[in-house]
């Protein structure tokens, strides 16, 4: 593991309504820095925090985005706010290579579902399609496979009956608002600390 400075800087990618990014903040943990793929409320939540905020804007959503340079611009936007630890909180654009080689090992994510099972974007609507009784959310290591890496910590939520896509996902990520935060800081505490990375 690449060893941290004392004070590890937190950078956090989000796109959303950004209430897990608030959840993160309001914990208290070390948000140096928080890059955004798209204007998005979030962006105002972290300016009132007084967080520094940087959209690095999706040039494409179509078949000619360059995933790889676009990975490229994101690293250099964390690099410029020297960051040592990455929080994807809802973030909607799968990166690639190049910031798994940087950061391996220092991206977080949170994905609303019990992982191995339900990964991908769609994981409330396909855990509710599939009929299961209990889904849950899951903090992991990301890599550059997506939802797949070394999971930290996991919690159920039970799906009820009348529940929406809308009402398990909220369920969930009032649970995820609660433990995303406590994981991290965990994280945080427990990276091998003292160097520069
Ligand atoms: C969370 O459920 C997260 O796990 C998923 O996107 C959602 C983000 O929620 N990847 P919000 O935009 O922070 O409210």
């Amino acid at each position: 593991m690449i060893r941290v400075p004392d004070s590890p800087r937190l950078g956090v990618l989000a796109s959303g309504t950004g209430t897990i990014l608030g959840a993160i903040i309001d914990a208290g943990l070390p948000v140096a820095a928080v890059i955004f793929d798209r204007p998005c409320p979030a962006v105002e939540l972290a300016g009132r925090a007084g967080i520094a905020a940087e959209i690095v804007e999706r040039d494409s959503y179509g078949q000619d985005f360059d995933r790889v340079a676009y990975t490229n611009r994101v690293v250099e936007a964390l690099k410029g706010h020297a960051v040592d630890v990455v929080a994807m909180a809802g973030f909607g654009t799968v990166l690639s290579a190049p910031i798994f080689a940087v950061y391996e090992g220092r991206i977080l994510n949170t994905h609303p579902a019990l992982l191995p099972s339900f990964k991908g974007w769609h994981a409330v609507r396909d855990a509710l399609a599939f009929g299961v009784k209990v889904t849950g959310t899951t903090v992991h290591v990301a890599t550059e496979e997506v939802d797949a890496g070394p999971i930290l910590a996991q919690e159920a939520v039970p799906i009820e009956p009348g529940d929406t896509e809308d009402s398990l996902h909220e369920r969930i990520k009032a649970v995820e608002r609660r433990l995303y935060p406590e994981t991290i800081q965990l994280f945080l505490q427990n990276l091998d600390k003292g160097a520069a990375p």
